[in-house]
């Protein structure tokens, strides 16, 4: 089992003077009634084992914001899990749904957390090609051929990481329909859905007609609220589902941590005018940043419709991602992903987070651009 390899990628290069647009981690703190919250719950004794299922009051609330935010219902009892993050929710759910041998599809460029889990639950992952032709968006036709006897489930993320791009409800449609006629699961990883541009908006497949016994509904706090390390998320779905995640988290997490869930709590009851606000100021760096490459690098960016990623192509440069990677920490000092690690489809692309200062974005634009002028020489 290999490390995360952004996880890696960032670590090792923590030092030095390098521009960092590694990691999807917000660089806001998170908003201090949150923290508030947390405090709190320490002092006054919240700092015990929860249900495997998370705090009542927690799944309550989620049910409440799902069936608000999302448009569908989950019985806080028995259809909502609380989770280590939306990664717990996602391992959680593959280790509950797969045998060994199973098949899962995942998207290609995609989260590279996917296929490791798959593995670790005894699962294969199968790519579905999402192109750059497509605007990085998946062929339906395609998919179905690609889920054969052995197929279990599909996992569909939108907003997507790497390349930012937003299914439609009509595309969402057609997954259902797979799902259903192939038996599948469809485990919708819903963690960038507040992070959009545009006047998008995001669909939730668990809202749409058929949806309700196929899909498990997968989100976190991290993204929305900036508490990636918080470490909390869940997963809404079938009872039985959910019913085997409880059991399986009780042997492997116990719970989430109780003053964590006592702060996501906060955090979905309180303003929630503060993810509005952060939103807004991804919308400004997005346009800053995609504005600045293209327009003093040449270079070709997707102007991504949700998410906080820049996958930019330097194919024109070098076909190879990582040695684009490499040079431009050793050339321009800036560290990104190389998008080979995203999947076959996002080669030659470099994958830039722009969850970062205005003036970090600014830097790395200039260089880059000046390392690009210097390669032309
Ligand atoms: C698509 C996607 N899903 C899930 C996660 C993990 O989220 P969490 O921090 O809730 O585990 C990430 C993190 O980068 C992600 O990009």
């Amino acid at each position: 089992m290999p490390m995360s390899v952004i996880r890696a990628f960032s670590d090792s290069h923590l030092s030095g003077d390098v521009i960092r647009l590694t990691a999807g981690d917000p660089d806001f703190n998170t908003p201090e009634y949150i923290v508030e919250a947390a405090k709190k719950a320490m002092v006054s004794g919240e700092t015990h084992y929860t249900s495997a299922l998370g705090k009542l009051e927690l799944r309550e609330a989620i049910a409440t914001k799902l069936k608000r935010d999302n448009g569908f219902e989950a019985d806080p009892k028995s259809e909502i899990a609380v989770t280590n993050g939306a990664t717990g929710a996602l391992s959680l759910s593959l280790l509950a749904i797969l045998n060994e041998g199973d098949q899962v599809l995942v998207p290609d460029p995609g989260w590279p957390n996917y296929e490791p889990m798959i593995f670790a639950a005894g699962g294969t992952p199968i790519r579905y090609p999402l192109r750059k032709s497509d605007e990085f968006l998946p062929r339906p036709e395609e998919v179905e051929s690609l889920a054969g006897d052995k197929c279990k489930a599909i996992i569909v993320n939108s907003p997507s990481n790497p390349a930012g791009s937003v299914f439609s409800r009509e595309l969402l449609e057609q997954f259902i329909e797979i799902a259903r006629k192939k038996r599948l699961f469809l485990l919708s990883d819903e963690v960038y859905e507040k992070i959009i541009y545009d006047n998008m908006r995001h669909v939730s497949i668990a809202s749409l007609e058929g949806a309700d016994e196929v899909t498990l509904t997968i989100n976190s706090f991290s993204k929305t609220y900036a508490m990636t390390g918080w470490r909390i998320g869940y997963v809404a779905g079938p009872k039985s589902v959910v019913g085997a995640v409880g059991a399986l988290q009780s042997a492997i997490n116990t719970c989430p941590s109780s003053i964590s869930q006592a702060a996501s709590l906060a955090a979905l009851l309180g303003p929630q005018s503060i993810v509005d606000d952060m939103v807004a100021d991804y919308a400004r760096r997005r346009a800053k940043f995609i504005g600045d490459l293209r327009e003093i690098t040449g270079l070709w960016a997707p102007w991504p419709r949700g998410a906080f990623y820049a996958l930019v192509d330097f194919s024109s440069i070098s076909p190879s991602s990582s040695e684009m990677a490499r040079r431009l920490i050793t050339e321009a000092r800036v560290a990104a992903v190389p998008g080979a690690v995203f999947g076959e489809q996002a080669e030659g692309h470099v994958r830039f987070s722009f969850a970062s200062s205005m003036r970090e974005l600014e830097l790395a634009a200039k260089a880059i651009a000046d390392m690009l002028k210097k390669c032309k020489q």
